[in-house]
């Protein structure tokens, strides 16, 4: 049940809201769905020039700290050269793509963590022109009890040790952008894994066969 063009999926949330083993369930059910593995890929990062910046984002350097701007604008690079080299091209073979964060993350991290939003939507129009993922799945999850789930997990990175506000900024756009956009289905993340993933094959089922019919 192969459509023409691939559809491109993505799972968003804060950090510790489970994205990690949500993929590995999403995977299985479009693998289940369209008979073949979806293409991973993973914000900022996904191409080897793309993962360069990535690094850029996360490790911090005290002699000279990435700014606000720069940040911003290196995640976009990264995007831009994941959508040219690799969900574009697979899409267009017919492959479906599962993405690991995507455009909503600067949305909320860098429009409504940083305060940066005329900067993002800027960029987000002159990089992206209108493209967008198909469905995005957005795990929702009270900053604090995420965090707390991520720093069990190990070390926190730069982008991890913003003061909770940053993520309280983040989660309020998160939810803003969702309330407006039938794309973006929200899933309590703060429930047992059982049941997250239980919500998640739920609405897959639904939307799965929808996103299958458009073509
Ligand atoms: P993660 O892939 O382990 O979640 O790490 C990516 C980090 O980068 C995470 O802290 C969120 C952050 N990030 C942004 O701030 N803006 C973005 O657009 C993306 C894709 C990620």
């Amino acid at each position: 049940m192969m459509s023409q063009t691939g559809k491109f999926i993505v799972i968003e949330g804060l950090e510790g809201a489970g994205k990690s083993s949500a993929i590995t369930l999403v995977n299985d059910l479009i693998q289940q769905h369209t008979g073949q593995a979806p293409v991973c890929t993973r914000e900022p990062g996904g191409t080897p020039l793309a993962e360069k910046m990535r690094d850029l984002v996360k490790i911090a350097d005290d002699t000279d700290p990435l700014c606000d701007e720069a940040e911003c604008l290196l995640i976009y690079a990264a995007r831009s050269q994941l959508i040219a080299n690799v969900i574009k091209p697979a899409l267009a073979k017919g492959q479906w793509v599962l993405g690991d964060r995507h455009n909503l993350s600067s949305l909320a991290y860098q429009g409504g963590g940083r305060g940066l939003m005329p900067l993002v939507k800027a960029v987000s129009e002159a990089c992206l022109a209108g493209f967008t993922p198909d469905l995005t799945l957005y795990l929702d999850i009270e900053p604090r009890l995420g965090l707390t789930r991520a720093a069990n997990r190990g070390d926190l990175d730069r982008i991890e040790q913003q003061a909770i506000d940053f993520f309280q900024r983040a989660r309020q756009t998160y939810l803003q952008l969702a309330s407006q956009d039938d794309s973006i289905v929200v899933i309590d993340a703060s429930q047992t894994m059982e049941k997250v993933h239980q919500d998640i094959r739920r609405q897959l089922q639904q939307r799965l066969p929808l996103l299958c019919n458009r073509g």
